[in-house]
């Protein structure tokens, strides 16, 4: 650590740290200090943080958001209410938070009586923290109490040495042993300063002219400041964290995920552990004059042996494409042959032969040749052929998702994990994730800074000092603070020239070491992703897009394929609703163009809805014609059961974000006598042995089979609940409830005002398209000779009708549900279905 000797000159006054800032300006702790103010309600799995920021476009905002982002947390940003309602405290959220952070701690003390009595009860009651920022600013006071509190702060200073207090009790990766020494950046900095015993310091520093605080008394101690202090709540039973700054500095962004955990239980807190793995991309594919020479592969080899005595098991991971070996200088020739020599001490993993993109190979068995030929390099080298890992050239066919890349990988090298910096997108770097696609695990690649043309330091981009910021407490420094595991992408060239690769991770290891607690280590990839998705397991599955969303994933989209195939609009359901009558109807139309039907799922895809999901968008283009104009065709897809399936909605907004929603209601009772007729024609025991009644009022204590026929009649029918999912998703304008009561009886109207939402042309006359059919009681296609064409048998049964008896306990069953939603599409603006106001007219009658 190259502060260390300043850290040994100043260690006698940290060990004193603790009582030294507590007199006189922080008298000694209390016995017994409140550990949490209450016990954790573990029964909620997903803490939210609720931020209130300044606007949404603040920059601490925004910093703060993007930590939570980094970390996994959930949040909700609310803009600071001013003197008004704090709206967000309602009953609904009654304990949802776990903590409240504030941009503008001002916002927090200046609050009305009225609303912080509300937020402090809340805080009290759910053992809820508060942090918060105060940021100097020119119409701040440069001295004040802090309304409320036994705290003055004075602000607008200039300070330098910054220091951990070792006994602030939120200090958990942070390490407290270091003095950063010299000026702190800027002169907008606040101090706090109490005698009450609630407040420890967490950061100190010394005012740059000790005159600036001359008026504060006589005290020899008093150039030791907090400007960040901890509120243990002993003051009145609530934990703060307050900072005399923004978060521009690093130290504060280390202490707020500290302050975070902390004021959280831990529920919100990564363990120490930290996993990295560095990739040295390319290791043969290097310009003339850029590669290693055997001095370049020596120091290689020391740094790692320096590496692994700091992170256990530290390895280079070497990559590599046969193809370019010995293809340098001689004297670089002569670097390949070391690393060669030394291959074992290193770990290896392969690209394609000659360095191809597997988006360009089409063809399973030709990407596989390519593979096979570095495959046969290795093993003529004596390269390891077993560590199951393997990255494509640019990202190529690993997302978008190349299937042919997936089956080859297998095929020849028995691959089971890669990494990528493209799923989903290359930016914002922290929204990167991990998925698992056909057996194969990718991981999230990071960026360290170091491209293939970053090979000199005094020519480092912006300077020198823009790399040494990145590790020291910058963007490298924060990948490995807010990710539990970080592979990191390297070039050949980094290693050879300035050997920027060894100076980054060797100084990035010694930073980390330094001021924080974590415990950094290395494991092999296949180890590594197993850890991944113990960790992340919510990550397993992957959320598809379209590849012709991201310039990038475009230009690794294979020229074979297209992005037109896919629908301009759902038909989601729910079933039993008229929705194959409404497909039938829909695909009469010369614009309209439906998917080809699916063998195995009774014509539908269901892609959204279940496992065919994981076979992905390839699969699923599959189901759809070329269009012949793709501005003027319309494409379409109905999967009746897309309505109320949970992951749905998010699924297909992520592939289809500008696609139509049409959902087709009738009344939920009739709804599910429908689904109990259906599955009594498919002879489900549990709806040939129980009277319709008997389903859907049987209790708890039921059996399964039979409770499971009750959730398919009913739960669908909680039509707000499941159009509000979709709500989340897609924009109202996007979703139309088509009246399934008026496409039974009036078709050609309803497909007329369907026309009209699509904005499809022309306006097809259903009138003459179809006709009424006694013997079937339903409207049918017109066909030559003005017959009837009409849906099978299994459409528009014949069977009794309900009993009154089930229909009043539906009608009550559902009145609740039927008022959230005549809420729901009056909010949207929608027609009101005909069946509903009936509906709700008949239940309020009762
Ligand atoms: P029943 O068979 O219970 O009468 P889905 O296609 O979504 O599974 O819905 C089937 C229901 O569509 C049928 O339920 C029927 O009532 C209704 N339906 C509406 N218009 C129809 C039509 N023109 N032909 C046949 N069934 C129609």
């Amino acid at each position: 650590c190259s502060i260390s000797l300043l850290h040994s000159l100043l260690l006698l006054p940290l060990l004193h740290l603790s009582a030294l800032f507590r007199a006189p300006l922080f008298l000694p702790p209390r016995q017994g200090r409140l550990r949490q103010v209450k016990a954790v309600d573990n029964s909620r799995t997903e803490p939210v943080v609720l931020v209130f920021v300044e606007s949404i476009y603040s920059q601490l905002g925004q910093e703060i958001v993007a930590i939570l982002e980094s970390s996994r947390f959930h949040y909700r940003t609310e803009i600071a209410p001013g003197k008004g309602d704090m709206p967000t405290l309602t009953e609904r959220n009654r304990g949802r938070y776990t903590l409240i952070i504030y941009e503008n701690v001002l916002k927090y003390v200046n609050l009305d009586a009225w609303n912080r009595d509300l937020l402090d009860k809340y805080c009290a009651e759910y053992g809820v923290g508060v942090i918060g920022f105060f940021k100097a600013n020119e119409n701040s006071l440069l001295s004040a109490q802090l309304k409320g509190f036994p705290l003055f702060l004075h602000s607008h200073l200039g300070l330098r040495d910054y220091r951990i207090n070792p006994s602030a009790p939120l200090l958990y990766i942070t390490k407290p042993n270091q003095v950063e020494q010299g000026s702190l950046p800027g002169e907008d900095w606040t101090i706090f300063q109490s005698n009450h015993s609630t407040y420890e310091p967490v950061l100190l520093a010394s005012t740059k002219s000790s005159e600036a605080l001359a008026h504060f008394g006589p005290s020899p101690l008093r150039t030791l400041h907090a400007t960040v202090v901890q509120d243990l709540g002993l003051h009145d039973g609530i934990q703060r964290v307050l900072f005399g700054n923004n978060l521009n500095y690093w130290l504060h962004k280390l202490v707020f995920v500290d302050a975070i955990a902390y004021l959280t239980g831990k529920r919100l807190c990564l363990s120490l552990d930290r996993h990295i793995l560095v990739d040295v991309d390319d290791i043969f594919v290097g310009k003339e004059g850029t590669r290693m020479k055997v001095s370049d592969v020596e120091a290689l080899l020391n740094t790692q042996n320096k590496l692994r005595a700091l992170v256990p098991n530290f390895t280079f991971n070497l990559g590599f494409s046969g193809k370019f070996y010995h293809t340098g200088t001689d004297e670089e020739d002569r670097g390949d042959d070391m690393l060669l020599q030394h291959r074992m001490d290193f770990w290896w993993f392969p690209h394609m032969w000659s360095h191809m993109q597997p988006h360009l190979f089409h063809n399973v068995s030709v990407l596989a040749e390519q593979m096979r030929l570095n495959k046969i390099f290795a093993q003529e080298h004596g390269i390891p052929t077993d560590m199951g890992y393997a990255v494509a050239p640019h990202h190529s066919g690993v997302y978008p998702v190349h299937s042919q890349l997936y089956e080859a990988w297998k095929s020849v090298w028995g691959i089971k994990v890669t990494s990528t910096e493209e799923y989903p997108h290359l930016r914002p770097a922290r929204y990167r994730r991990g998925f698992i696609h056909n057996g194969i695990q990718v991981l999230p690649r990071q960026t360290c800074g170091l491209f293939t043309h970053t090979i000199f330091y005094n020519e480092y981009p912006g300077g020198s000092k823009e790399l040494d910021k990145s590790i020291r407490g910058g963007e490298l420094f924060l990948t490995v603070l807010l990710n539990p595991i970080s592979i990191f992408m390297t070039h050949l060239s980094n290693y050879g020239n300035d050997r920027l690769g060894l100076y980054t991770f060797e100084s990035l290891v010694k930073f980390v070491q330094c001021w924080t607690n974590l415990r950094l280590q290395t494991l092999p990839p296949v180890k590594l992703a197993e850890k991944y998705f113990q960790i992340f397991p919510e990550e397993r599955d992957p959320l598809w897009q379209n590849p012709c969303h991201d310039k990038r994933h475009k230009d690794i989209w294979s020229k074979e394929k297209t992005c037109d195939r896919l629908p301009k609009f759902l038909v989601i359901g729910p079933q039993k609703t008229g929705t194959t009558a409404l497909h039938s109807f829909l695909s009469l139309h010369p614009a309209i163009t439906s998917s080809f039907p699916s063998p195995t799922t009774f014509e539908e895809i269901q892609f959204f809805s279940g496992a065919n999901y994981d076979n992905g968008i390839d699969w699923y283009m599959d189901f759809f014609p070329f269009p012949s104009n793709v501005s003027t065709d319309f494409m379409f897809e109905k999967s009746a059961n897309y309505f109320d399936t949970e992951v749905a909605s998010k699924r297909a907004a992520a592939l289809l974000p500008r696609a139509k929603i049409l959902a087709v209601l009738i009344n939920p009772a009739d709804r599910a006598y429908s689904w109990y007729q259906h599955q009594r024609a498919h002879q489900d025991p549990a709806a040939i042995n129980n009277t319709f009644h008997l389903v859907v009022t049987a209790g708890p204590s039921a059996p399964k089979d039979l409770l499971a026929l009750q959730r398919r009649c009913l739960n669908p029918g909680a039509y707000a609940t499941h159009l509000e999912r979709w709500l989340q998703h897609y924009q109202p304008s996007q979703l139309h409830i088509v009246d399934g009561a008026l496409l039974r009886t009036n078709p050609a109207l309803v497909m007329e005002g369907i026309q009209r939402f699509l904005g499809v042309t022309p306006i097809f006359n259903y009138t003459q398209a179809l006709m009424y059919d006694d013997s079937k009681g339903f409207w049918c296609q017109r066909v030559e000779g003005g017959r009837a064409k009409c849906l099978g048998k299994s459409k528009g049964r014949k069977y009794p009708e309900m009993s009154p008896e089930s229909r009043a306990f539906l009608a009550e069953y559902y009145r609740e549900h039927n008022m959230e939603l005549l809420r729901l599409l009056n909010r949207l603006g929608q027609p009101l279905p005909s069946w509903l106001r009936q509906e709700l007219q008949s239940t309020s009658w009762s």
